[in-house]
């Protein structure tokens, strides 16, 4: 018979390694981010003592600091995107409508969405019913997936965004006219670091499925080349009992 208390002790070595480098890695960001925003403030300040000048040496010397400056937004972003998908585990929920939550973050995508080309079109459900979610962190998900739709139709587009109720769940359709995936794309897409894009940190989707997941969620795609991608996402409603239970527990 397999040593079980053997195969206990590994898992738990190996998630507490696990646990130590992700710890690490989170520091490691942390520990970044500031020296880096302490460059960027004082690259900002030599722009701005140098910008007057027309010396052809300061001409040159701002030509170069662009280069500087445009990498600290790159290694900015890099970090932002990562420490984000270090936290999208970890949950503050409340009962909402996904209605609202959809429509608030339409109502502050709108100037953007009009800067682009892209015809936002809503199509909500009246009788959702509510379901728990992490604000902070849906606004995330509709973020990244939104951005994702808007670079994929740089010519603008159509983007619809829809909501159901399905069994014990609701569900919520982001669906665009953009450039599509290819299969290779459509099988990579939610790895770690993968990405098509020159400036990608390619932490996007795979930080969206942690936070749907987190949420006992699921997320589906559909992509075709050159016609556009849908994903499905669903959120769990909680069951009579589960809310009957949590009233007895109340
Ligand atoms: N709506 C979409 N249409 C076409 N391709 C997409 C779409 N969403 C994602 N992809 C593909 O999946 C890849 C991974 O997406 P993800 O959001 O994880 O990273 P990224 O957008 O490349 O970089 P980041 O989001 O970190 O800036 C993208 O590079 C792109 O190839
Ligand atoms: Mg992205």
């Amino acid at each position: 018979m397999p040593d079980k208390s053997h195969e206990a002790t590994e898992r738990e070595r190996f998630e507490k390694q696990y646990h130590e480098i992700a710890v690490l890695a989170g520091g490691l960001a942390h520990e970044i981010r500031n020296p880096l925003s302490t460059i960027h403030m004082n690259l900002e300040l030599l722009f701005e003592e140098l910008e007057e000048s027309v010396d052809p040496i300061a001409q040159r010397v701002l030509r170069k600091m662009k280069t500087i400056q445009d990498q600290c937004e790159n290694l900015e972003d890099i970090l932002e995107a990562f420490l984000q998908f270090a936290r999208a585990g970890e949950l503050h929920l409340e009962e909402v409508n996904l209605v609202d939550v959809v429509s608030e973050f339409l109502e502050f995508y709108k100037p953007k969405a009009q800067e682009h080309n892209i015809d936002v079109r809503p199509h909500f459900s009246s009788d959702l019913p509510t379901v728990r979610l992490d604000l902070r962190l849906i606004k995330q998900v509709l973020t990244n997936l939104v951005q994702n739709a808007q670079q994929a139709m740089p010519e603008g587009g159509l983007l619809e965004l829809q909501t159901s109720h399905r069994n014990d769940s609701v569900v919520l359709e982001i669906i665009d006219t953009g450039c599509g995936m290819s299969p290779q794309a459509l099988e990579k897409m939610f790895q770690v670091f993968f990405s098509t894009k020159p400036n990608g940190s390619g932490l996007g989707l795979p930080t969206v499925r942690k936070i749907v997941e987190a949420h006992h969620g699921t997320i589906q795609c559909e992509s075709e080349l050159n016609r556009g991608t849908k994903f499905t996402l669903t959120f769990p409603v909680r069951l009579e009992e589960e809310l009957a239970g949590q009233e007895v527990k109340d």
